[in-house]
């Protein structure tokens, strides 16, 4: 295998993965290594199972996916498949499930189906973000906290964005320096989708600091893209990058993305949000 950086902060793109070699144990710690060094992995023009992508997920988290994980072949971000999830709008910034005490760690998107052009996925790298906050905005935010929810986040221009719409919003509070599970490196934990306030200031001073943090996080400079063709597989650590899109039209080409993320946490129903309009 071979691999290229895509951007100076974060993803790399995989020559030579197949399925085939998840069965050889020097391919998946060079995998892994991978994984750890660039958040985002690409590979183009592969063949690849549901089964396949589910045991990529394990060897690159370096764990067992948990009961809440959906083992079934059901879950598509797409524009054309009934009942799947996204399948129009825009997506602000993001790590999946951040609101979860729990979240997941690696998010994977296989494309079954593209007619390019379509809206790319859009990344950055939180791990980048925490150090180029500058010693003075970093000393403004240590040791504070914030609290993520699943819904009723209102930031910022929402034209076209997809709304979360979830009767029960679990919510958590977590520090905004994270500590990656497996690197170790701090993350910064806060995003523009989710995140509500950080919970020792005002309302005010918080979304003053946030807009500050954002900022620096969502510079347009730093933000990866990645348009896709079918054939694609895109996997990235959901603590170490946070990913969003551009509208996505119903109407518009073909976009229809199978999806694993792991491990999921146990939900309720009245926990599982559903998307209410855009
Ligand atoms: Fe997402």
């Amino acid at each position: 295998m071979e691999s290229t950086p895509l951007s100076p902060d974060l993803g790399a793109e995989v020559t030579g993965f197949t399925e085939g070699r998840l069965d050889d144990p020097d391919a998946c710690a060079e995998l892994q290594a991978l994984f750890d060094r660039y958040g985002v992995l690409v590979v183009r023009d592969l063949d690849l199972t549901h089964a396949g992508q589910l045991r990529l997920a394990e060897v690159l988290i370096q764990k067992e996916l948990g009961p809440g994980t959906p083992r079934e072949d059901r879950w598509y971000i797409s524009n054309r498949r009934e009942r799947s999830a996204a399948p129009f709008g825009r997506l602000q910034f993001h790590a999946d499930m951040m609101w979860a005490e729990q979240p997941c760690e690696l998010v994977s998107l296989y494309a079954v189906e593209v007619e390019p052009p379509t809206s790319p996925t859009t990344f950055v790298s939180t791990t980048r973000a925490w150090s180029a906050l500058g010693d003075d905005l970093r000393a403004r935010i240590d040791g504070r906290h914030a609290r993520h929810t699943a819904g009723e986040v209102r930031r910022g221009d929402m034209t076209d964005v997809i709304l979360t719409n979830v009767i029960n919003p679990p919510t958590t509070v977590k520090p905004l320096a994270l500590r990656h599970p497996r690197t170790g490196q701090p993350v910064l934990y806060a995003c523009e989708q989710m995140t509500k306030a950080i919970v020792e200031v005002s309302d005010d001073e918080s979304e003053a600091l946030l807009e500050e943090l954002f900022a620096v996080l969502y510079q347009p400079h730093v933000q990866l893209e990645h348009h896709w063709r079918t054939g694609d597989l895109v996997v990235w650590d959901n603590l170490a990058v946070q990913h969003g899109r551009p509208n996505v039209a119903e109407q518009g080409p073909a976009r229809t993305l199978r999806k694993v993320a792991a491990p999921m946490p146990v939900l309720t129903k009245d926990e599982i949000p559903t998307y209410a309009k855009a």
